[in-house]
């Protein structure tokens, strides 16, 4: 089997997630890794090169494909001279800080005809991809809401991610995953306004929450929300929240955790003009919101999905060698990169901005 070749720039906590990676796919050879520390190539897998500097890399002729792992506010820079050393490119998210920066990477990557894509493997995350298995099914009818939401609660952003300069902030770094999540379970809709709240809780420089909401033209509205400063008391048990809830007129999916536990709940016929019943609860009776009577909520088990992160780089692979598309195509996160300078400008402005006509 003919081989990728792969120079790995950048060996911090991303780097190593790669280098254990590709040392586990047959697909895949890591000629070399290069980091602008000499202290973080100390544990470099014995066989792979260390390379002196980035330059020496870009200058191997036996690395196919430059992988770049590096802080956001590099991946420019970067991604450009790798272009001009002839490498092919794959680049960490968030692909560029800006519009104008990305559009720089694609005229220069075109200009030397090199291939170029983003590692956005979440797309295969299995809690996303059991509630696009729901939606794409029409499982749970004409959908109106789709809620995707993280909250951490150690309180804490690391290392570079807390200063602007460097591409920080979690609309960079989880903003972009499920932005991009979001668009591509739409897939085919356009965004038509957003509305987003972000905000720097305790960081001082970058954010560390935000509320996004989408309206799509096929009728969904998507919210997003994260936050890193959403404290507990059950810590030892649980370190964040990951939850989706899906609404339909035929019923609801609901799914937490990243190895998703969930159901799709229904009820048994609709409730309208049934004879109200009154339930007592610590703020009152309501009839609204007491329970529903015995045997009208129905659940069923969500779609089984399978899914894994290698299966980014098996695509790879296969498109490389032109017999699949890449699965992560240079104008969808453009697009996600537009959407978040538009989710900055309605936080800065306090308004809904229009997106896509
Ligand atoms: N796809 C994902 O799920 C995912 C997860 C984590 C990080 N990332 C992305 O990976 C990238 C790296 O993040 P990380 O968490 O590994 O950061 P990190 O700080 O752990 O590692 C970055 C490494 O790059 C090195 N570096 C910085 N500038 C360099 C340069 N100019 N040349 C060579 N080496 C350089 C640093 O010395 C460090 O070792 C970021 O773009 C981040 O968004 C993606």
């Amino acid at each position: 089997m003919k081989k990728i070749r792969v120079g790995i720039v950048g060996h911090g906590f991303m780097g190593h997630e790669h280098e254990t990676m590709l040392s586990s796919l047959e697909q895949y050879e890591i000629v070399g890794i290069s980091d602008k520390d000499p202290a973080q190539l100390e544990d470099v897998k014995p066989g792979i090169k260390r390379y002196g500097s980035n330059e020496e890399l870009f200058a191997d002729p036996d690395v196919d494909v430059a992988l770049i792992v590096v802080n956001n506010n590099q991946h420019h820079d970067l991604v450009i001279q790798a272009a001009r050393a002839g490498k092919d490119i794959i680049c960490e998210k968030p692909v560029a800080m800006t519009l104008d920066e990305l559009d720089d990477m694609v005229k220069v990557t075109e200009e030397c005809g090199v291939k170029f894509t983003v590692h956005h493997q979440r797309r295969l995350d299995k809690d996303f991809r059991t509630m696009k298995a729901v939606y794409d099914a029409g499982s749970v009818g004409d959908v109106y809401s789709v809620k995707s939401s993280l909250y951490g609660f150690n309180g804490n952003m690391h290392d570079w991610h807390v200063y602007i300069s460097e591409g920080g902030g979690m609309l960079f770094d989880w903003g972009v995953h499920l932005i991009d999540q979001m668009l591509w379970m739409m897939q085919g809709a356009k965004v038509t306004s957003v509305f987003a709240d972000v905000r720097n809780v305790i960081n001082f420089e970058v954010d560390d929450y935000f509320k996004i909401l989408l309206r799509f033209d096929n009728g969904v509205t998507g919210e997003i929300e994260l936050g890193t400063y959403f404290l507990t008391d059950k810590i030892g048990e649980k370190w964040f929240e990951r939850h989706w809830i899906m609404g339909g007129n035929k019923g609801t999916a609901y799914l937490d955790g990243f190895d998703p536990v969930g159901k799709i709940v229904r009820t048994s016929h609709l409730l309208t003009n049934v004879r109200g019943t009154r339930t007592m609860t610590a703020a009152g009776p309501t009839r609204s919101f007491g329970p529903p009577a015995e045997g009208v909520i129905l659940t069923e088990d969500l779609p089984e999905v399978n899914t894994e992160h290698k299966d980014y780089f098996i695509n790879y692979y296969n498109a490389y060698f032109g017999e699949e598309e890449f699965m992560i195509k240079i104008p969808e996160t453009r697009r996600v990169l537009a959407l978040m300078e538009a989710i900055r400008e309605s936080a800065r402005t306090g308004d809904a901005i229009k997106f896509e006509s």
